[in-house]
């Protein structure tokens, strides 16, 4: 049974992008936010201070994020820290991300992801088969929410073909005020510019680097896809996308999943790697 209608398939189609107001249920907003805010106050910052803290910062960093794949890790924004070290706006308000395998390892975001509604629009919009590759719950705190430059999903999450979608889950009002997101209408048809590879798949310590194909996106013409809470945005793989800073008093809380096609060849050159002992799975 579909669940988009033949002129929300024609506009993504179009546009790249699609936006559902009032998609997610008030409640199971309201449970994925809780238990966000249950895994923050369970998580200990000291356990990773010294990756923010020692003259290796960035090989360390690299190692915490590729091996996050099949893990339920926590990413702090590039202001969090002062010049000693110290949380400039405590715990709570610092966290960027919580990434990229809750939705296979926590309950209350495999519930929320693996719904009858979700797995229709996957379907609708051409995932045969498809796998739940990566989650963020992306908090965007107030004051110091960084921004997400200009890129293309696909750039990071590539298969071939490539077959990557988004779905971004408004969980708070996203607005230009508190750094909503921002598409260029159109802009999937404009190929792939970038890939985002590991420069030796089976050694996480090697790093990663860019391989470039096209010139950078040309983002005259991107428009605010503001969101209240409950839209879901849906993005294909190749659309042009980002989002401001927040400066404003007010989180954005969104989450974010990232599906592909089981029939896709996802290479070991991605950044993004499952464990054998977690195989990605589908909406069943
Ligand atoms: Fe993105």
């Amino acid at each position: 049974m579909g669940i988009l209608d033949a002129k929300q398939q024609a506009a993504f189609e179009r546009d790249g992008f699609l936006v559902i107001e009032g998609f997610v249920d008030r409640d199971a907003g309201d449970g994925l936010r809780a238990r966000a805010a249950e895994m923050v106050a369970a998580f200990d910052p000291a356990e990773h201070r010294s990756v923010f803290s020692t003259h290796e910062q960035e090989r360390t960093s690299d190692e915490y994020f590729l091996s996050s794949g099949g893990e339920i890790r926590f990413f702090f924004e590039e202001e969090a820290f002062d010049e000693s070290g110290e949380l400039r706006h405590g715990k709570d308000g610092s966290i960027n991300k919580i990434g990229h395998a809750q939705h296979d390892l926590d309950p209350v975001f495999d519930a929320f992801c693996r719904t009858p509604d979700v797995a229709g629009v996957a379907r609708d919009v051409g995932l045969v088969d498809a796998l739940l590759l990566q989650s963020m719950y992306i908090f965007k705190n107030p004051f110091i929410g960084g921004e997400v430059t200009c890129h293309q999903d696909a750039t990071f999450l590539h298969g071939d073909p490539i077959t990557v979608t988004g779905f971004w889950f408004a969980l708070e009002d996203a607005t230009t005020d508190n750094g909503c997101l921002w598409a260029i209408p159109g802009g999937h048809r404009t190929g792939l510019r970038k890939k985002f590879v590991r420069n030796d798949p089976f050694d996480e310590s090697a790093g990663t680097h860019f391989v470039t194909y096209g010139p950078d996106i040309d983002q005259r013409g991107a428009v605010a896809v503001e969101a209240p809470a409950g839209t879901l945005v849906l993005l294909h793989g190749l659309l042009p996308h980002f989002s401001g800073p927040n400066r404003s008093p007010k989180s954005r809380h969104a989450f974010s999943l990232h599906c592909l096609d089981a029939t896709a060849d996802y290479g070991n050159d991605n950044w993004l790697q499952r464990p054998p002992s977690l195989p990605l799975r589908g909406f069943a």
